[in-house]
């Protein structure tokens, strides 16, 4: 099996290279190319390409690759709302993914960044860095004690709500499938969750009635001095509506991993750029903010289990027996 990796960035290759040697069957060609229509006739000879959650697997792009002969795409990552699934069906390719891999890993990023907001980390590493040693400005809230609000509570939720609860704070969450095994957790309703939690953490998908979830008539429920966390994704959240809530001081902080338009700077350098108009540079202009790059998967231990279930994906495709819920339909 050739699979062609595209817009291979270097921690791919080093865990791929990692783990490849089990896969003696697996031949694998890195590009640092990203995907597109311009770049699909690359893929000319391989049975496979591997593409990553921000890659374009639109309509257009399907289809060059199945004239070159794909037959397999393979997500290095969980998400697939960027895979246009009907027309790779039509195509005849099949579309694999790492559904879990380290729940814990994106947890505990979640973790990081209520905890960087609420005691105000990136400004004190500023400040001491500059030989500021003024505490003005950095006081934040104790955790433990105080409310935890998960909203979604499968795999990622559930291990917030475990962090949250060795903090010691009341965890309590909304999900339209309750986890029972989480007995420590009470389940409430969404507004509930809203008016009574000190920290709101997003972990549920994107999807037509979860879109803009966070708006400025949810944001009005929550309680004044509230800390907003977002892993999951960026249009969970009406970032027009964040700004003004920031604005009109809601927030005690507010963690972002992934924001509305996050397209175009994932994953690249884009220090000589002017940001101009954009949300993310006003988002970036309020002290209380930390927004990362969508790196709450980003650890070794994750990096491994994604390039072990993807070569499992491919070795499964080539001997016929693919794993279903891998499976993008
Ligand atoms: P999961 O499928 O295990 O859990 C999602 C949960 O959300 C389920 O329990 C489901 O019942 C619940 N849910 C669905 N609709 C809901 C609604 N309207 N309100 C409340 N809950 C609802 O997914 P997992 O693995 O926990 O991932 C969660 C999200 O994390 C993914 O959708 C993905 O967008 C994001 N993610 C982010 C990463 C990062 O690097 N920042 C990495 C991996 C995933």
């Amino acid at each position: 099996m050739k699979i062609l990796f595209y817009d291979t960035k270097k921690y791919d290759k080093e865990s791929f290279e990692r783990v490849l040697p089990e896969y003696p069957s697996v031949k694998i060609t890195y590009l640092e190319t990203e995907l597109s229509e311009n770049t699909t006739a690359l893929a000319k000879g391989y049975e496979a390409i591997c593409a990553f959650v921000n890659s374009d697997l639109s309509e257009g792009v399907i289809r060059s690759l199945q004239k070159e002969g794909v037959k397999l795409i393979l997500l290095r990552c969980a998400g697939f709302n960027n895979v246009d699934s009907i027309v790779a069906n039509e195509c005849g390719i099949t579309v694999l993914r790492v559904p879990g891999y380290s729940p814990e890993a994106v947890a505990e990023h979640a973790m990081a960044l209520a905890l960087a907001v609420n005691r105000r980390i990136h400004k004190a590493y500023i400040k001491v860095r500059e030989n500021n040693f003024s505490l003005v400005g950095l006081t934040g809230v104790t955790l433990h004690g105080r409310t935890a609000g998960i909203i979604g509570t499968g795999k990622i939720g559930a291990a917030m709500c475990r962090i949250c609860n060795g903090f010691g704070m009341k965890v309590i969450a909304y999900d339209k499938y309750p986890n029972r095994s989480l007995d420590f957790v009470e389940y409430v309703s969404f507004e509930e969750v809203l008016a009574q939690s000190d920290l709101i953490s997003l972990h549920c998908p994107l999807m037509d009635d979860t879109y803009h979830l966070i708006n400025e008539d949810t944001i009005s429920k929550m309680k004044d001095n509230v800390i907003l966390v977002n892993t999951s994704r960026g249009a969970l959240i009406k970032t027009d509506d964040l700004i003004r809530g920031i604005r009109n001081r809601k927030f005690l902080g507010v963690g972002l991993d992934v924001y509305e338009e996050e397209g175009d700077n994932v994953f690249e350098n884009r220090e000589d750029d002017f940001l101009e108009h954009s949300v993310t540079a006003r988002l970036l202009s309020f002290p209380n903010v930390v927004v990362t790059s969508h790196q709450g998967f980003l650890t070794e231990e994750a990096l491994i289990a994604i390039s072990h279930t993807t070569l499992q994906n491919a070795v499964d495709f080539e001997q016929g027996s693919i794993n279903e819920s891998n499976q993008v339909k």
